[in-house]
């Protein structure tokens, strides 16, 4: 069994990927891994789309494309310059974030937990538990060789994200990973040197 330490700091977000499918049962131990997350109140709000096929990976594509052209051009407090649009506009054409899977985390409401009055909490301790299940899958699919990137931007565009894929309305967009074989292994991004306050 990998180790957890070995896996947690050998980790590093992978956006190119190799065309092999993942198999159903990686897929399986990935989710089954990311619901073993702590969820807020136990109310488990979360629901998980694994898009796999050839359409419907397409469509994810195309708002993944849109969004990280969103977050360059309009989102970004500064944003780049026009040839690093470029850039970006060519990597999509080469195959940046082209994966055999995406894992769309869904903040699922069906059943609330809280009051009313209370309801911006639920939500952020809804999207806190996504979020701590998609982190779970990122550190499972690492161990098993696979990589991922957590993807934030199809959100600008999820009310339009959830009709094309036929995800339920009710349902909000938490986050998503791109998941397969990686095709690149950047260096580690460093982090800001540690700095604990201890009080
Ligand atoms: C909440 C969140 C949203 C993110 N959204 C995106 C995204 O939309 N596109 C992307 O390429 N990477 C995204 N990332 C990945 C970060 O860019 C990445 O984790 C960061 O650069 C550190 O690199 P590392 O994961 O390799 O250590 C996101 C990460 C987090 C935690």
């Amino acid at each position: 069994m990998a180790d957890i330490k070995d896996v947690i700091f050998s980790r590093r977000s992978i956006r190119w990927f190799k065309k092999e499918p993942v198999p159903d049962k990686d897929i399986d131990d990935i989710i089954s891994a990311g619901i073993r997350a702590p969820t807020a109140s136990a109310g488990e709000q979360w629901h998980f789309v694994c898009v796999t096929s050839e359409e419907n990976r397409k469509k994810m594509l195309s708002f993944i494309k849109k969004g990280q052209m969103a977050y360059l051009s309009r989102a970004l407090r500064s944003a780049p310059a026009k040839n690093e649009i470029d850039k970006w506009n060519e990597m999509f054409v080469k195959g940046i974030y082209d994966a055999p899977a995406y894992i769309i985390g869904l903040l699922d409401y069906s059943t609330r937990t809280l009051n009313d009055e209370y309801i911006n909490y639920e939500r952020m301790w809804g999207i806190e538990s996504v979020t701590l299940a998609l982190g779970n899958m990122m550190l499972l699919a690492w161990s098993k060789g696979y990589g991922t990137v957590f993807i934030a931007v199809p959100k600008f565009y999820e009310e339009d994200l959830k009709e094309s894929l036929g995800l339920p309305a009710r349902m909000e967009y938490a986050g998503m990973l791109a998941l397969g074989k990686p095709a690149e292994m950047p260096e580690l991004k460093p982090r800001k040197p540690l700095k604990i306050t201890k009080i």
